[in-house]
């Protein structure tokens, strides 16, 4: 038997030479045992079921004792739970585990270390802070912070008195965290006075004061001082003010958790769809959490004792699954990363692995490919002989960046694992790993769908293919515990979305090559939703913000961001602009209604869009422009106007 495992959060400040180190032990896992042959110890009961195609095979046909197996040896139940699944995915019903009650922040029998102590002290006062301030089970709460250890303790919080976590990426700006928290109905929003990344202050407390004007549901905003300069408070009329998120000392260190039902709510995070307006994924706690918990053991073959560095913010679902609930659901040690990849200079990672001692690294490939360009030797300089698993996530990893990552900063020695995944999905669902210990790896390719998912590729006549060596729209074609439930006040968009394009299949809006081996390759959207430096974007969104008469936004081939953004504008009748003053006002609005990534790199002023006859906007025929590719522009027979699209193209080189 082994010792119950310790969790522990490192942070990485944004400031160098201030790093708090903070642990928990969450008592979800109640056993995190490994066994020899790389598989799960749940597995033991299944019977015929060896190697890892058969346990994948076992997950997938027997998925309700493939998944209550996991789910009673995984999770601590306050009460177990009576049904393992009751969903139909045809009408968008996802139930997992119903009548059991659990807690993620639960007190676990063993604190070992003081810092699991620590954390969970100071989750239980932020916890009795909110209780304290009218906050209760099923209230929303947003959390505008950067990755640090208050955020942490604010999501924990949240979770331990039953109220709804949404965390918005603090990069956002104040229209775009507005719009969130009114979606969201938030009653009180959690932010720092300053956040600090890249050596670069963002006022995070002002875009709160800002922000919260339009947000007639919030009452309360606590600010944790993250920097030492002073901020002020904000009078809101007829609702209670600020409150400094410091004052939780005050508070004691003792917080009953809720008992909170399977299916009840852990958070929301917002993501882009095809439609200006983002969408609130809902997640729940028991499937969620469980599902994050096995996907961060198996796939990154996390073992007691690890440190596992995830550098995604927070504010992303990568964030949420891989810096926080898993690792921590998991009794691991967790690192928080403030930073940026260049940020004092581009050996930050890798010091930052020497230091803490890293064994597994996730990180995007956007940052791999910036970092190639400044050289082996800042990876060199470091030790990184601790590193057993690297990880990457967020976009196709090109086979440069992959075999950089592989050869430079694994020494040829690590698996590089590419997880595919979405918000929508909870955890990562395809990857390389778990595979057999001696199973290939290919570059670039994601590979193999983790236990329990079953993805399909459909034509555009909704049949599956079931042939190897085809390409077609990537579904799956079984719930799993991980998935999202809805989105929130929209389940109809959810169901538009996700469940009806493919009936009785789940959509994820992407496209896949499966090859001659069965390996999945994920190929990009299918929609209108772009992925710029690994953040989702729809291309709705950009358009929204102009004020220009029309435009088409498109995202192009990028060699550092994966995708760049281009956008054809067209003026309104009677602006006499400057193209330099125009491309800097769109830049700006673009920045004050989403945030600075979702910038334009490109636009192109035009008279007119290509658009067919009835008036829908060809962006085929706009992204072979982009492309350069003349060839493929394809017939233009219905468009409307065909000398649109000389125009375009003359435009087009001009820019370049
Ligand atoms: C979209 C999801 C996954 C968490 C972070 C992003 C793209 C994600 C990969 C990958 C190719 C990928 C997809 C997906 N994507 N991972 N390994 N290879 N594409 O989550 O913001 O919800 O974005 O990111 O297009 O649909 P997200």
């Amino acid at each position: 038997m082994r010792l119950p495992g310790r969790c522990t959060l490192k942070y990485v400040a944004a400031s160098l030479g201030r790093r708090g180190v903070f642990a928990s032990r969450l008592n979800v896992l109640r056993r995190n045992s490994w066994n020899a042959a790389e598989f799960m110890p749940e597995a033991a009961g299944f019977e015929g079921v060896s190697g890892r195609d058969e346990l994948q095979e076992y997950s997938v046909s027997n998925s309700e004792s493939f998944w209550a197996a996991v789910a009673h040896q995984r999770l601590s139940w306050i009460r177990p739970f009576r049904t393992v699944q009751d969903c139909d995915l045809s009408r968008g019903r996802i139930k997992w585990f119903e009548g059991g009650k659990l807690n993620v922040s639960g007190e676990s029998s063993v604190f070992d270390c003081v810092f699991c102590r620590e954390l969970l002290e100071m989750t239980c006062r932020v916890g009795n802070l909110l209780r304290r301030h009218g906050v209760t089970k099923g209230d929303c709460v947003t959390i505008y912070m950067p990755t640090c250890p208050l955020a942490v303790v604010s999501m924990l919080a949240c979770a331990r008195i039953g109220a709804v976590h949404n965390v918005v990426f603090a990069g956002f700006s104040a229209e775009a965290l507005a719009e969130r928290i009114r979606d969201a109905e938030s009653s009180t929003v959690i932010t720092v006075n300053q956040g600090l990344r890249g050596g670069k202050v963002t006022e995070l407390k002002k875009t709160v004061d800002t922000a919260v004007q339009s947000c007639p549901t919030v009452r309360q905003v606590f600010v944790a001082t993250r920097t030492d300069n002073p901020f002020g408070f904000l009078q809101l009329v007829n609702r209670k003010s600020n409150f400094v998120l410091q004052e939780m000392l005050k508070e004691d260190v003792v917080c009953e958790p809720a008992a909170m039902d399977s299916e009840d709510i852990l958070f929301l995070l917002y993501t882009s769809g095809s439609t200006g307006k983002p969408k609130g994924l809902v997640h729940t706690h028991a499937g969620y959490l469980l599902y994050a918990a096995l996907t961060h053991k198996y796939v990154f073959s996390y073992q007691d004792g690890d440190v596992f560095g995830c550098v995604a913010d927070i504010g992303w679902i990568t964030g949420h699954s891989y810096t926080v609930y898993g690792p921590l659901v998991n009794g691991g040690t967790t690192v928080l990363f403030e930073s940026t990849p260049v940020y004092p200079d581009p050996g930050r990672y890798w010091d930052m692995v020497e230091r803490l001692k890293i064994n597994q690294f996730y990180g995007a490939p956007t940052a791999i490919r910036l970092l190639i360009k400044y050289g082996d030797q800042w990876v060199k300089k470091y030790d990184r002989s601790t590193l057993k698993t690297l990880g990457s996530v967020g976009e196709p990893i090109n086979t440069e960046a992959w075999e950089w990552y592989h050869r430079v900063v694994g020494d040829g020695r690590c698996p590089v694992v590419d997880t595919w995944w979405q918000t929508e999905t909870g955890g990562i669902c395809i990857a390389p790993k778990p595979s057999d210990p001696d199973a290939a790896i290919v570059p670039g390719m994601a590979m193999r769908p983790f236990f329990g998912i079953k993805p399909v590729l459909v034509d555009t006549e909704g049949k599956v293919l079931t042939s190897n060596n085809t390409s077609g729209a990537l579904c799956m074609a079984q719930p799993w515990p991980g998935m999202a439930r809805s989105i929130h006040n929209n389940h109809q968009r959810f169901l538009e979305t996700y469940c009806q394009p493919y009936p009785g299949f789940f959509f994820t809006g992407d496209g896949a090559f499966r090859s001659e081996d069965g390996y999945y390759q994920i190929t990009g959207r299918l929609d209108d939703v772009i992925n710029v430096s690994g953040h989702r974007i729809g291309t709705a969104e950009i358009e929204d913000c102009s004020l220009v008469a029309e435009s088409a936004v498109i995202g192009y081939s990028h060699n550092i961001k994966g995708q760049g953004v281009y956008a054809f504008v067209v003026l309104k009748k009677g602006v006499e602009v400057q193209e330099a003053d125009l491309v800097k006002q769109l830049s700006n609005i673009v920045s004050e209604k989403i945030a600075k990534y979702a910038s334009p790199d490109f636009i192109q002023i035009v008279k007119r869009l290509p658009k067919t006859r009835s008036g829908k906007i060809m962006r085929r025929v706009l992204r072979k422009v982009v492309e350069c590719d003349l060839e493929g522009l394809g017939d233009l027979s219905t468009l409307d106007d065909p000398a649109a699209v000389q125009e375009i193209l003359e435009g087009h080189e001009k820019l370049l």
